[in-house]
């Protein structure tokens, strides 16, 4: 199984980032294979439906997305949304190469949660003619902190994380098995 995640921060150290690092390395601990788009490492130029852009980033992220069995997107919730630079690189993105794959959508709000962001990831993913997993993930406010091994230190946000990855995997799994 093949699984390409986005982080969808432009900061460095952002936590919607951070919580994508730890997500991939549970998949790692299972043995799936991973392949992590950092925006802010390997930024995009603006997406324009005037040209086909041969920007190296941009190629990297399509393949990685085409070569997935399903995707983990993350976002910062920005002014009750989605970041600007994950929906540029989701613009680059058709429904050709995510139709039919399974997609765990999560957030890190300044707040208590991030749904909005969320909610709005979910219609476009929706719009994508991909899966939304039924579980999102969404941390706030105090549950932003991660230890030096960069697991969450809140407890409860590990189980839920846990959970919500797992139901992921299953259903990714499924959908391989049944493709086949
Ligand atoms: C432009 C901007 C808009 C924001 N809007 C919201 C918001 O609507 N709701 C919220 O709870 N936090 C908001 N925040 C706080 C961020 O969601 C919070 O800092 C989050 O942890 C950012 O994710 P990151 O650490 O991955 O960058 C905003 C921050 C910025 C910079």
């Amino acid at each position: 199984m093949k699984i390409t995640l986005i982080a969808g921060s432009n900061r460095k150290d952002a936590t919607s980032t951070k919580l994508l690092h730890y997500i991939r390395s549970l998949m790692q601990t299972e043995g799936i294979g991973v392949t992590l788009i950092d925006l802010y490492e390997t930024p995009l130029p603006f997406y324009s439906a005037d040209e086909t852009s041969s920007h190296p980033h941009v190629k990297h992220l399509l393949e990685a997305v085409s070569q997935a069995d399903g995707l983990v997107l993350a976002t910062p919730e920005y002014h009750g949304s989605i970041s600007g630079v994950l929906k540029n690189a989701l613009d680059y993105v058709s429904g050709s190469i995510v139709g039919g794959k399974p997609v765990l959508s999560v957030s890190s709000a300044g707040g208590a949660v991030g749904v909005s962001s969320l909610t709005q990831l979910q219609a476009i993913v929706r719009n994508l003619h991909g899966i939304n997993s039924p579980e999102w993930i969404s941390i706030g406010s105090s549950q932003r902190f991660f230890d030096e091994d960069g697991a969450p230190l809140d407890e409860p946000t590990r189980v839920r994380v846990t959970q919500a990855l797992n139901q992921f995997i299953r259903l990714t799994t499924a959908l391989k098995a049944s493709a086949v």
